[in-house]
């Protein structure tokens, strides 16, 4: 597993470790944190793009699945400075793909993006909808699904593409959660807030296409896309072929919505303060997951806004004491 010390990616380690799965985690550190890579994990720190390196791991630890985590994730940070995203995002992804094909592993579960969609497709997002990525985030991530598809004819690598709707919350035993002071997320930076970490939050944009005109997203529990990964595991071991996945729970709800909802776990006023929209960002995001549903039987089991929220708070108490 590549980004294993990351948000999703630790989420992910500890959920194959539950049941019993041998993991080997490779991550460079650059935001992850070696403290949450569950023990019983083997560690390399290390660049995906060091062939050497990764050759030497798929062998000596005779890996037969990769799933890639690592990579850049910051929309407005992708608009600012575009050439950082392609090398990181998809020229170290090539070289990652290109050591994997060579090493000869059957199975490649990639982490996608619902930004990938054009603004304009219908919502909820079917897999089959138009893609029109609008950030270099986004183009990235959409590069590296052709990559693969392309990869997947030529050599039979079989991949599961994860589009992910927007990941929240934390693993409800507290073992790790979001721990990027920097993060952007709109539910990691609410519940900064709440704890009076940091003074407000803001708000970007008031005038979106939306019913109160904040942004609306489909949020998920990481817990719920954790397991995702390990159905999608499973049915590439089974034999199943190249499928490209949304993970949502197919229900949006607003900036504003989110800040109400905030305030009800807290039982206090969020401070909070209107601002300009923030560039590369979509009005609305809501997936439609029948795909996974009926192709893995994945079935959310920690889907209520109050419990994701209260869990990122939970996390944030404990990890910036
Ligand atoms: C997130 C992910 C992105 C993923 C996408 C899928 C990160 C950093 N971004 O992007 O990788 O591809 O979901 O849908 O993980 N907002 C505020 N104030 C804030 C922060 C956010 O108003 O302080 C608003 C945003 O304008 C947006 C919504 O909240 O409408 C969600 O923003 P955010 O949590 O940053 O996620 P995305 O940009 O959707």
């Amino acid at each position: 597993m590549t980004g294993g010390a990351g948000y999703i990616g630790s989420h992910t380690v500890y959920a194959l470790l539950d049941r019993g799965d041998r993991v080997v985690v490779l991550d460079n550190l650059s935001t992850g944190v070696r403290a949450q890579v569950g023990t019983g994990a083997a560690f390399f720190q290390g660049d995906v793009a060091d062939s050497a390196l990764v050759n030497k791991i798929i062998t000596d630890q005779q890996v037969d699945t990769v799933i890639h985590f690592a990579g850049s994730i910051v929309v407005p940070e992708s608009v600012a400075d575009p050439l950082a995203y392609y090398d990181n995002n998809v020229v170290k992804t090539r070289t990652l793909i290109q050591t994997v094909v060579e090493a000869g592993i059957k199975n490649f579960i990639f982490s996608s993006t619902a930004t990938v969609y054009a603004e304009d497709a219908p919502q909820p997002l079917h897999e089959e909808a138009p893609r029109a990525p609008i950030s270099p985030y986004a183009r990235s991530k959409l590069m590296t699904e052709w990559m693969l598809e392309d990869v997947s004819r030529a050599h039979g690598l079989r991949y599961a593409i994860l589009r992910y709707f927007n990941v929240a919350g934390a693993d409800p035993q507290g073992r790790t959660g979001q721990s990027n002071p920097n993060a952007t997320h709109l539910i990691k930076r609410a519940a900064m807030v709440a704890l009076g970490r940091l003074p407000q939050l803001d708000i970007f944009g008031t005038d979106y296409p939306t019913p109160d005109g904040t942004g609306v997203r489909d949020y998920i529990h990481v817990t719920d896309l954790a397991a995702a990964h390990l159905l999608a595991l499973d049915a590439l071991r089974g034999g199943a072929g190249s499928t490209t996945y949304n993970v949502g729970y197919g229900r949006g709800l607003s900036v504003r919505q989110v800040v109400d909802a905030v305030e009800k776990v807290t039982g206090k006023p969020l401070p909070a303060r209107v601002g300009p929209r923030r560039a590369g960002d979509p009005p609305t995001l809501i997936s439609d997951p029948g795909r996974i549903k009926a192709a893995l039987g994945w079935k959310p089991g920690h889907d209520g806004i109050d419990e994701i929220i209260s869990s990122a708070i939970a996390w944030e108490k404990r990890f910036n004491r």
